[in-house]
């Protein structure tokens, strides 16, 4: 039996993989992608050399600009947010983690697949339904769900039999789940748990709080093609880049920060602590350029369709039809998306201050309130505004005589 687990190389996946091997039997392939978590990866080899696996057997893989160009950019080109406010920074990245797995598999003959997602999560149903689109009759394991370790003391005290390193802070207070990736970092569980309680600060990892931020603004400008970024302070940058450069400005202004309280597709409510620094900023640049290049009709049903988009992304659907669906819309939408926009940054707000674009719709001629506009007869809205009331005063007269 051959598995493909997908590897962290921390803690409960180094588990995973001890467990595999005694009680699964399975020879263990594993991959490691390097997602911008900001992690070294040479670790990750190192450990998985020292857990028996064998060098042609350990794939770590720089997956960054595929993951910024084919992921988190289509994704932004419909301002996707799910309840709202969440810029859906793990449910982004575990598709392309799942299409990679499933290569692999099919590159190293393996008929299993396995992932160190909970079964009471999110997660656990992204990778799958990924797994399942992509090579219908592959085997999955999900340890979480099928081993006999009763608490997070037993499978602890399997990992010290097993001589993997438990750093003391898993024994402590950090969050119990950590997720990060170059859109974003999220935490939950432990001091998190309680959504009375305030986040203590030690739980950020990639953002000053706005409190510290300097007191004085940054301005910048970042061009856009197509509703995608291309440059930031008129250099062109690949799209890995471009994000890795928002990130600092982001960190540095102590933006992005969320602390939110969603609905998992399994059903229950969890609390989570975000930061998406450059990409609270990239969502405010696009809505920028989006204002003066998309006709209103087209902004609007592209608001509507940015929600069902966002659902489809959280609950794990992005290798299906309707997202397809989706994103053709949305992509087409994009074509007249270019110019620059600038953004003032200051403690912890992103702010918009100016937008540019030869595609402009803006006409300051039609808008002014100064006379000139040939385009516009103020007369005309007399008639406009008439015939809108009608129907409500038809019902408003209904309501005076008192029926119904
Ligand atoms: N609640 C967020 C989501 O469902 C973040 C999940 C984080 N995952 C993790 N393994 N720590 O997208
Ligand atoms: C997990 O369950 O592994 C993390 C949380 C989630 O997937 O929602």
């Amino acid at each position: 039996k051959k598995v493909v687990l997908a590897y962290s190389g921390g803690l409960d996946t180094s588990i995973i993989l001890k467990w595999l091997q005694t009680e699964y039997g399975a020879e263990v392939v594993t991959f490691t992608a390097d997602l911008g978590q900001g992690e070294e990866l040479a670790p990750a080899r190192e450990k998985a050399l020292k857990l028996g696996i064998k060098e042609e057997n350990i794939f770590i893989d720089d997956l960054r600009e595929e993951f910024v160009r084919d992921y988190v950019f289509p994704m932004f080109r419909a301002n996707a947010l799910y309840e709202g406010q969440y810029l859906l920074g793990t449910s982004i990245a575990r598709p392309l983690i799942a299409k990679r797995q499933i290569e692999i598999a099919r590159m190293v003959g393996a008929d299993a697949v396995c992932h160190g997602a909970t079964g009471k999560g999110n997660d656990q149903v992204r990778f799958e339904l990924g797994y399942y689109a992509l090579e219908p009759d592959i085997r999955v394991i999900a340890p979480w769900r099928e081993w006999a370790f009763k608490s997070r003391e037993h499978l602890l005290d399997f990992a010290e039999k097993h001589q993997i390193p438990i750093s003391k802070d898993k024994r402590g207070e950090a969050p119990f789940s950590v997720d990060a990736n170059l859109l974003h970092s999220s935490s939950e569980g432990k001091v998190l748990e309680d959504p009375a309680v305030e986040a203590p600060e030690f739980v950020h990892q990639r953002t000053l709080s706005p409190e510290d931020a300097p007191d004085t603004p940054t301005v910048i400008t970042i061009g856009f093609e197509r509703g995608d970024a291309v440059s930031v302070n008129g250099e062109a940058m690949s799209p890995a880049t471009l994000l890795t450069a928002l990130n600092q400005y982001g960190h540095d202004n102590g933006i992005g920060r969320l602390d939110l309280v969603e609905n998992r597709f399994v059903g229950m409510k969890s609390r989570g602590v975000y930061e998406t620094p450059g990409g609270t900023i990239l969502l405010a640049a696009h809505r920028g350029i989006e204002s003066i290049t998309l006709d209103r009709g087209a902004m609007h049903l592209k608001d509507e369709l940015a929600v069902k988009y966002a659902h489809l992304l959280y609950n794990g659907f992005w290798f299906s039809p309707e997202r397809e669906m989706l994103q053709a819309a949305i992509d087409h939408s994009q074509t007249k998306v270019s110019g620059t926009v600038r953004v003032k940054l200051y403690k912890g707000n992103a702010t918009v201050i100016g937008r540019e674009s030869p595609n402009s719709l803006y006409d300051q001629e039609l808008v002014t309130f100064e006379d000139g506009a040939v385009a516009y007869d103020q007369k005309d809205a007399a008639g406009f505004i008439k015939l809108n009331a009608l129907r409500l005063r038809v019902l408003g007269k209904r309501d005076q005589r008192g029926e119904g």
